[in-house]
């Protein structure tokens, strides 16, 4: 464990703070090290859990204060200089005895050299212990101590001549870099897993079980590389400056300077490839995409939303370096302006902690935040400071429609040279890419019904049966288009250079 965590434990001790909830999952890790502080500060570790009572002898079982209320009763009593472990008490702090005992306690030990911790996987804070209790996300393990830990098990197999641990320094540094997330334990086992299955320590197998813990996470979901980059048509700018950051979230980069992106938001005109673009980032850098399901964070009872997010955040910079896309995110955070009114502030509580934590992120974790409807957007949010850049997708140009229909005429194994794509292009003015799509499939399941290939006038009727968005839209697309000229930056270059005849109607290059 980080020796600034252990520091900040003995600060704690010191400072007399009385009750300290400590959120973790490492239930061993946490115990060995507080008790590392514990006897350093000449002080003595009592444990308790339900199985076993308060005691401070591991093998011992203390019948009389199994119940968390005898544990709490029996804590004043212990000899001064004691440090009290209390294992998964967060199933207790539903019981209105016990809360109201925790407050007790939380007076009279002041006046005691007692600490109380608690240990818990969740975090379960009753509204009266808010100010009583300190609550600290303990933090997972360092590169370096994975490192330790490598090298351990690298030293125990060495000698096995069935198995190759030879790495070299990249390919330790990216073994080391998945594992960040998981657990000592999980590391170990991982590790362990990877020399039967593959007879080498594989980074492939690190990965795979990450995505494991995403999903049993249950309010993000891992996408690995599902869309190449090369298949997003159009959208140079944005491309560009994806591009270029490519290799950011390496060690060379940092010791370059740069700091690590913090993220993206894009805006736009649907169906033209927002969400494309969120997951194609994920293949380009090679990081997973985590896509966060706002409307999932609030469903549930009070108070879960904010463990909910919170956990969501956590979840995802355990796994950094990683894109963590929130897909449409107007939808879900709409009704943080009125949730005073609406929710008792749940909606607004949980928005504020997602923008304190995109404000200070230090971690690897790159948002990719999609919105269709900026009047649902909370202004807070376009701010400096939260994202890097604010990217405005607007329907694409003619050279962006042809791209479109190469990238989905090859998706379906046509080749592009047999179609006269600018006429295509031409035709299909004011579609969205994924009207495009739509149009080649529609007009494959013609051909197909038909007996005959696909061709450039089934294309053209689909085309011509089609009644895009953008004209039943226009409206809502202009004003898009108003509001992002002066606060968003274009995701593709002006279509005036390659399409002159636009230039004079720019606003109605829609039609
Ligand atoms: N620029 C584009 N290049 C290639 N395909 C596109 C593009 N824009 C949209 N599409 C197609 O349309 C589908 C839907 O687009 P999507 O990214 O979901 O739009 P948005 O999120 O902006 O509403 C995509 O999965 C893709 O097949
Ligand atoms: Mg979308």
């Amino acid at each position: 464990m980080t020796s600034t965590f252990r520091g900040e434990l003995e600060t704690l001790i010191r400072a007399r703070y009385p009750i300290v909830y400590l959120l973790s999952s490492e239930e061993q890790r946490v115990e060995e090290e507080l008790r590392e502080v514990a006897a350093r500060m000449n002080k003595r570790l009592y444990t308790w859990s339900i199985t076993r009572g308060l005691t401070d002898r591991p093998d011992q079982v203390n019948s009389s204060t199994l119940r968390p209320i005898e544990a709490l009763l029996s804590v004043e009593k212990l000899p001064q200089n004691s440090v009290v472990l209390l294992k998964d008490f967060h199933i207790a702090l539903t019981d209105n005895v016990v809360k109201r005992r925790l407050r007790d306690l939380s007076e009279s030990l002041r006046r005691t050299y007692i600490s109380l911790f608690i240990l818990a996987p969740v975090l379960v804070l009753p509204p009266e212990l808010e100010k009583e209790i300190a609550v600290i996300d303990v933090p997972l393990p360092t590169v370096e101590e994975l490192g330790e830990l490598l090298d351990r098990v690298i030293e125990s197999v060495k000698d096995n001549p069935n198995v190759d641990v030879s790495l070299t320094p990249q390919e330790r540094e990216m073994l080391l870099k998945a594992s960040t997330g998981l657990t000592l334990m999980e590391a170990e086992n991982v590790f362990a897993r990877s020399l039967v299955q593959k007879r080498r320590l594989d980074v492939e197998v690190v990965l795979w079980e990450k995505e494991q813990i995403i999903r049993k996470s249950g309010i993000l979901e891992y996408y690995r590389a599902t869309e190449a980059f090369e298949n997003v048509g159009g959208l140079d700018l944005l491309k560009d400056w994806i591009r270029k950051r490519t290799r950011a979230f390496t060690d060379e980069a940092q010791s370059f300077g740069l700091p690590a992106p913090k993220g993206v938001l894009l805006i736009g005109v649907q169906g033209c490839g927002k969400s494309l673009a969120a997951r194609s980032i994920g293949s380009l850098w090679k990081l997973p995409v985590l896509r966060m399901d706002v409307g999932r964070i609030f469903a549930g009872l009070v108070g879960a939303s904010e463990e909910n997010m919170r956990r969501a955040i956590r979840t995802a910079e355990s796994v950094a370096p990683a894109v963590l896309w929130i897909d449409e995110l107007e939808k879900g955070f709409a009704g943080s302006q009125s949730s005073g009114f609406s929710d008792g502030g749940t909606t607004a509580r949980v928005f504020a902690s997602f923008l304190t934590w995109l404000q200070e992120k230090q971690s690897p974790v790159f948002v990719v935040a999609t919105a269709n409807d900026v009047s649902a957007l909370p202004p807070e949010l376009l701010r400096k400071g939260r994202f890097d850049e604010i990217f405005f997708i607007d329907l694409p140009t003619q050279k962006e429609r042809e791209e479109i229909f190469t990238i989905h005429l090859r998706k379906r194994g046509r080749d592009p040279q047999k179609f006269n794509i600018p006429k295509l292009a031409q035709a299909a003015e004011g579609f969205s890419g994924a009207e495009i799509e739509q149009v080649i499939i529609s007009a494959l399941f013609d051909a197909f019904h038909r007996g005959t290939d696909l061709d450039d006038e089934a294309i053209l009727r689909e085309i011509k049966h089609t009644v895009p968005l953008s004209r039943t839209m226009r409206e809502h697309i202009s004003a898009l288009r108003i509001w992002a000229s002066d606060r968003a930056r274009p995701a593709s270059s002006a279509p005036d250079k390659e399409k002159p005849r636009s230039k004079a109607n720019k606003d109605t290059s829609a039609d």
